[in-house]
């Protein structure tokens, strides 16, 4: 009794908590030593019992990882990709490439009809919109380099939610009635997100075969999902539906080490966010150094003038991000001439204070110096070590092409590719020669995990899915923080807006603007146009006095756990 009424008053003293049938989502937190933030309680959960029993924040990253791709099968994948940004408690960063990448036999042309016109529905649905998938391999690269307990107790988590089911939240039942006809026609066998009657929130999902395969990942690491049986399965399942992934492709599926994307703001914040193959990095480097000068604070959040900078910022970084950025091991990206502060000034030298610039005016610069679903999830550890991922199947259950046999969920990550210059993708984004298929090269990303310092030490942590709008939500969390001054909790929580040049619009989020505020913004010249929630972000931020505040964005079933 004595210790029911202890929790009653710990979780009662902990605002933003509230139950969801058996979950206990908890958006807002504060934790002494160590934090996980991601989009499932049970996820965090998993996260943050590997940090207790003595494992480091990339520990924690694998046993996340696997237990979203059970319990967030909407975005969690191993059938996906994603980046990781680490920062170690001495300040040492680097980051992971495990980003799916286009098959041996992957064409330029592949998606276009005999017109020359892009077939959408290619690259989006079905066996042939998957790229190679890179999770697993990610995962297994960073704890051989990191990770401090063994693989196997790491799967653990994850093996027991898939092979005993979990209780679905309402949000996942509403996703999967959703994708109930595109998982029937595009899987001719029984799977276990197909049901003869509507899924209900509290209802079990059972994935005994994704059990079996986690089993095998758990006792051979990335062995047992690129060769033997796992592979074996994945291969059958793409002969049958028409795709084109070989043995071949998948045994020589490597994840990758880049040099980090690192960039000063305003002299005492350090930003450590990812390289391409991601656009993110370069195109939030190019957004932060674009404001960089302009007295944001004294605009005010959400004011008119604020808005209006951000947005043209947004819709210059964004022409950019179409022309020039794509695979840098297949095309010359010119990485530092866009991280070069000038070049930031250059772009926004034609920038009306008063006006909006119509996008059919701007162009991509030349720097010369030469469904949206994803997910992110945030760790720190007790001796401060930070991880950052975004990992994603692409659209809300990828491909939906689920491996007979197997029960893993295929990306949709083809899609990601410029399938012809002008025509876009389904996040309405263009792109250009950098970014055109080719074997073996990854698709562009926005995925944005990012890592901040403040005066030399971990200040924040921070990510989110969201296709086109990944790079503004982060953008605009962070600039929430340093610039408007908002505590954590409100920096994530308030609504958002975002431009990506064309369509020449800023999207916004249901009640962004008050009246004035939208009117001001129309008498400049910009088209608003509301439309659903934008991201859904993951952050944890070091307090002063050393305590981790974690942040779980209230657009999902968001969750922070900690100790
Ligand atoms: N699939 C979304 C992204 O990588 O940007």
């Amino acid at each position: 009794m004595y210790r029911f009424l202890l929790l009653l008053l710990f979780f009662g003293a902990t605002e933003g908590l509230f139950a969801q049938g058996k979950y206990k989502i908890q958006k807002e937190l504060v934790a002494e030593k160590a934090m996980v933030v991601s989009a499932h309680p049970l996820a965090s959960e998993a996260g943050r019992d590997i940090l207790k029993k003595g494992g480091n924040a990339v520990d924690a990253m694998v046993a996340v990882h696997f237990a979203l791709a059970v319990v967030y099968p909407k975005a969690g994948n191993i059938g996906g990709g994603g980046f990781m940004v680490y920062r170690d408690k001495n300040g040492n960063a680097s980051t992971l490439d495990f980003r799916e990448k286009a098959p041996l036999t992957a064409s330029r042309n592949m998606y276009l009809d005999k017109n020359g016109n892009a077939i959408d529905s290619l690259s989006r649905n079905g066996h042939l919109a998957v790229g190679v998938p890179g999770s697993v391999a990610g995962m297994f690269e960073a704890h051989k380099k990191y990770g401090k307990l063994p693989w196997s107790v790491l799967l653990e988590p994850a093996v027991k939610l898939a092979e005993n089911g979990f209780e679905i939240t309402a949000q996942e039942a509403n996703a999967l009635n959703y994708n109930q006809k595109n998982f029937a026609r595009i899987n001719q066998h029984e799977n276990a997100f197909v049901k003869k009657t509507a899924w209900k929130s509290g209802q079990k999902l059972m994935q005994k075969e994704l059990a079996e395969v986690m089993r095998r990942i758990q006792q051979n690491g990335q062995d047992g999902f690129y060769k033997g049986k796992t592979a074996e399965l994945i291969v059958d399942d793409m002969k049958r539906g028409g795709g084109i992934i070989s043995m071949q492709d998948l045994e020589k599926y490597q994840a990758k080490w880049r040099n980090p994307i690192v960039f000063e703001y305003k002299k005492n914040y350090k930003v450590i966010t990812m390289p391409p193959p991601s656009s993110g990095g370069v195109v939030l480097a190019i957004l932060m150094q674009m404001v960089e000068d302009q007295p944001l604070e004294q605009m005010g959040f959400h004011s008119p003038a604020a808005v209006h900078l951000m947005a043209e910022a947004e819709r210059r970084a964004y022409a950019d991000r179409a022309e020039h950025l794509g695979d840098s091991d297949f095309y010359p990206v010119p990485i530092e001439a866009m991280l070069d502060k000038a070049y930031a000034k250059l772009r926004m030298r034609d920038y009306n204070e008063k006006k909006a610039t119509p996008s059919k005016q701007i162009k991509a610069g030349k720097p010369i110096k030469t469904s949206e679903q994803t997910t992110h999830y945030s760790i720190v550890d007790a001796d401060g070590n930070a991880v950052s991922v975004t990992t994603t199947l692409n659209g809300n259950y990828g491909s939906s092409v689920v491996v007979k046999g197997a029960g893993i969920i295929l990306n949709n990550e083809m899609d990601d590719f410029s399938a012809k210059p002008g025509s876009p993708n389904m996040f309405g984004l263009l792109g250009a020669e950098a970014n055109a298929i080719q074997p073996e090269k990854r698709m562009l990303s926005s995925m944005t995990p990012t890592i901040l310092e403040k005066d030399g030490k971990l200040f924040m942590v921070v990510g989110t899915p969201g296709g086109a709008t990944i790079i503004t939500s982060v953008f605009q969390v962070i600039m929430n923080v340093i610039e408007f001054r908002l505590p954590l909790q409100d920096a994530v929580q308030k609504t958002r807006f975002h431009h990506q040049w064309l369509p020449d619009q800023i999207y916004h989020e249901k009640n962004c603007f008050d009246a004035a505020t939208a009117k001001k913004l129309a008498e400049m010249g910009h088209s608003l146009k509301e439309r659903s929630s934008i991201g859904q972000v993951e952050a944890i931020l070091v307090r002063p006095d050393g305590k981790l505040e974690g942040a779980a964005d209230r657009r999902g079933d968001d969750s922070a756990a900690g100790y």
